[in-house]
Formats: structure tokens, sequence, C-alpha cells
């Protein structure tokens, strides 16, 4: 495009058009070069901004105690085999304090202004170098001067320069970090990866002095520390389970694309169909929405399959007549959806199917009405599901009294969303503008100890109830729940049906 341009101006320039002209047309072709940048910017609008990821950092800024340091890592990249790595997802909480996407990289965050020869700073951040020939094979990356523009900060480096961090950590009260797992490869030919920071950083705050690192057998001296890899936790947990104005609008498209994706696969399924053309789907929905990820391995188990809690095989054939639980979320600009239905893969729920689904139903209702302000997850709304079920299971014969100890309901009925699908929290008394799941759940293995007609039944229904002063506001209720509605909505028609393929051997 630029070039036709050039070309295009050259030409006229040797047919003597007037100046005048000319003028205009350079303006002309200044705007389009601009247009055309944009064009190739073409990029989703509605990411997080950097004034958010700022705003969260003064925020745990203000909740540090006095006189410490915050260390936050950005994720590892993990090797899936030989030349290929799993594709590259962000550390939350980094995320979360900066909207930095790439790897090999850190952040600190000073509770007070720290001063040096020739400048005062409150954080600093080392990132990934630009290198050309990297990027042409792997992606674009921010480096310095982008990390500064695009992410609004001040002090930005590379990340070999940080074993001369002009910091000493010794004289902090608390210098706080999620303590390592070991587990980050070293790229040996890289002296500023993830690897080589997290060693530098170790030798620079005495790790191997924690008390715990001391080996099994050797005599543990009491050391003066100020080592903390414990109260970083709560403060970002603090931070992140009340959602801000702008992440629930993220949150909120994650809910509804991911109820679009029931609401369809309810209209195609049939009893051909196989579990992962049913996973499949579902994320042809997400990406038909430019969501980048799958919040969690999405979950799709007909009949007996549904019973294993986190089944991601997806490797049945046909749903046939028996019912199909699909715990799917999208994830979108970070945040994550979790929502899961249970429906009959022909379209009607059988007897037994729908006694328990019913009953599934009527505890997650109970649930979702105590989803308010001041409620306790496992005291109130867990207690609430937990109830109906014991009793109804009781009077269908499947347990011989209401407080009989059973497997049926194996899980917890709620956890917070966002940037994990199982969010950081510090479980108390619900608030406004947090957001969790409620997703009570029957299951009954072939083989249980009861009648078989209940065998290879299983049924989750999970919804994201976000709480508010005016009581809980079901995000993913779009996607049809009743028993009865499930059923209406099967006997709409899909446009998937008439997706036909060539059969392969
Ligand atoms: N999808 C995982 C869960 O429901 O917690
Ligand atoms: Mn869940
Ligand atoms: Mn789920």
């Amino acid at each position: 495009m630029f070039y036709l341009m050039i070309f295009f101006l050259v030409y006229l320039a040797n047919k003597k058009i007037k100046k005048m002209k000319i003028k205009s047309l350079l303006l002309l072709f200044l705007s389009i070069s601009v247009l055309n940048g944009y064009s190739q910017d073409d990029l989703p609008q509605d990411y997080l901004s950097s004034d958010f990821h700022k705003d969260r950092r003064e925020q745990l800024r203000k909740s540090m105690p006095a006189n410490s340091v915050a260390v936050f890592f950005a994720n590892a990249v993990r090797n899936r085999a030989n030349d290929v790595d799993y594709v590259y997802h962000q550390d939350p909480n980094f995320y979360y304090l900066t909207g930095y996407h790439e790897p090999n990289a850190m952040l600190l965050i000073f509770s007070e202004d720290q001063q040096n020869e020739d400048s005062t700073f409150n954080e600093l951040i080392y990132v990934q170098k630009r290198n050309e020939m990297a990027e042409m094979w792997t992606g674009r990356r921010l480096g310095v001067e982008g990390t500064a523009n695009k992410l609004g900060f001040k002090n930005v480096f590379n990340g070999e320069d940080f074993k001369d961090i002009p910091v000493d950590f010794s004289k902090f009260d608390k210098v706080m970090f999620r303590d390592f797992f070991n587990d980050v490869r070293d790229n040996k030919r890289d002296n500023a990866d993830l690897y080589s920071l997290i060693e530098q950083f170790k030798s620079k705050v005495s790790y191997e002095s924690l008390p715990s690192k001391i080996p099994a057998g050797e005599e543990i001296v009491e050391v003066e520390t100020n080592i903390d890899v414990r109260s970083l936790r709560t403060l970002m947990a603090s931070l992140r389970e009340i959602k801000t104005k702008d992440e629930l609008k993220l949150l909120k498209k994650a809910c509804e694309i991911s109820a679009v994706g029931q609401i369809e696969i309810m209209k195609a399924m049939h009893p051909d169909m196989s579990e992962a053309e049913i996973q499949g789907t579902h994320e042809f929905v997400y990406k038909k929405y430019n969501v980048e990820y799958e919040g969690y391995p999405s979950i799709v188990g007909v009949g007996n399959n549904g019973c294993v809690l986190h089944y991601i095989e997806n490797t049945k054939m046909s749903a046939g007549k028996e019912m199909v639980l699909m715990d799917l979320g999208a994830e979108y600009h970070g945040y994550t959806a979790d929502v899961t239905r249970t429906i009959p893969a022909n379209g009607k729920f059988n007897k037994e199917q729908k006694a328990i689904y019913d009953l599934v139903y009527k505890a997650q209702e109970a649930g979702i009405a105590k989803t308010v302000i001041g409620s306790d997850m496992r005291r109130d709304i867990d207690k609430a599901g937990r109830d109906i079920i014991n009793q109804g299971l009781a009077d269908l014969g499947i347990i011989e009294s209401p407080t009989q100890k059973h497997l049926y309901f194996p899980h917890g009925t709620s956890h917070h969303i966002g940037l994990d699908v199982h969010d950081l929290s510090n479980r108390g008394p619900l608030k406004e503008n947090m957001v969790i799941t409620v997703e009570p759940g029957i299951y009954i293995p072939e083989g249980s100890p009861c009648d078989e007609k209940w065998w290879g039944i299983a049924v989750r229904i999970e919804d994201c109830i976000l709480i508010t002063k005016d009581g809980p506001v079901n995000l993913s209720a779009m996607a049809p729940r009743s028993s009865d509605a499930i059923e209406e909505m099967m006997k709409e028609e899909s446009i998937l049906n008439a997706f036909k393929l060539p059969n392969l051997d």
C-alpha cells in the first residue's frame, strides 16, 4: 500500500500537476497511511487499560507493610515436546499488575519511594529484550520502550540488568514473594531468562537461609530473615476477589460467551455426536467472539464419564440417549467463566435423568438465593443446596436417610472466578462485586450401592453469580437451566447440522 502511494505521487509529479494539488494529495496520503497503520493493528479495543494495572499496583502498595518490597515473576515457558512449547499464558498476578503478556520478566513494587543517585522510584519492571531473530520466529516483543509507552511504566529495564539492580534487599523489613516450585527450565543461551532472574534474585535475598530450605537432617539454626513467602497471597487475594467495573465487563462477557456456547450445542446436539465434537462446538463459538483461551481444559462427559469431575479426555464417540455434562469456560482477555450444563443427548430427559436433574436444579436455586452480601460460601450456599440434595437422594431411595454419608456430591458448591478459574480469595463473607460459582451436582457412577437404574447419571449445573447490593445476578443466565427450558431450546434447529464433512478412512 505504502509503495503504491509513493509510485502514484511520483507519477502525478511527473505529470506536473499543480503544487497545491500535490499538497492535498500528500495530506490524503498521510491520512490513508495512518488508517492503514490502524488496520494493521486491527486489535480488540476492550483490553484493560494501563491505568487499570497502574491503579492495581497503587492499591497493592497501599496495603503493603512499611519498608517492604513485593516481587513478582512472569510465568515460565513450558516445553510440550522437542522444540514445541505449550501455548504461553501469563501468571495472573503478573498480568493483573502489569498487563504484560510475555515471559522472562519480573516486577518489584516498593511500599515507599526508593532513592538512588539519579532517580526516585517506587516500582521497577524487568522485561524481555527486543531481539529481531527471536521476534521473527515467536512474535513481537514490547521491549523496554514498548513497556514504557504501552503499559505506562516509568522504570523499565531489560532482564539482563537485574543483576545490577540498585537495591539492597537486606535493608527491607519484608521481602515478599510467592515461593518457587523450582520447576523452571534454564535456557542456557539466555542469561536473562526467568531461570536466571530467579537465581539472581535468590542470591540477592539469601534465599537459601530460609529455615524451610535447610535440608532434612541438618541442624536448623534460627536465622533472622526478612523473606516472607506467605503474606503476598493474602494481599493479592484481598484485591483480586473484589472485581472492579472494568474487570466485571470482561468477566460478564466471558460468561455470556460461554452461555452462548451452551445454547448453540443445545440446538445442535444429536445422539451421534462425539464428546470431541461437542467440545469443538463450544470452542468454535468462543473463537467467533475472539476468545483467546479456554479458562481450563474443557470437560465433556457423556453418561458415566460425567462422574469424573474433571474429565477432559473427551474421547467417547457418541452420546446416544445419555446425558452429557458440559463444563466449559471462555477466557476473555484474561477473565474466565465457568459454566456447566447437563443435557439429554436426544433432547428429552427420561424419568430417572429428570428426577436427578430437577433435584440438582432445586439445590442450585437455593444456593443462588443465598449468594448475597455477608453470606458464607460453605455455611450458607453449600449447606442450602446440600440439604436439598441429601433429602432428595433419600426420597428417591438412593441413600437410606438424609444424614447418611455418601459420595454422590463430592465437591464444594462455590469458588471465586476471575483471572483464575479457581480465583484467589480469602474465603471470608461475600462482598459486593465478588463473582462466584454456584455448582451443585449429583454423580452416580456405575456400580454404586443403589438401584442400577440410577447408574451412570451425572448432573452438574453451574453458573457465575455476581454479588450486588440488590442480590445475586446470574452472569450466565442466557443458557437455559431448568429441564423444561433445556428441552425447549433443544427443539430449535441448528445451522451446524448442515455442516457436512467428507468421510475419511
Ligand atoms: N470447571 C472446574 C470447576 O467447576 O470448578
Ligand atoms: Mn467451578
Ligand atoms: Mn466448572
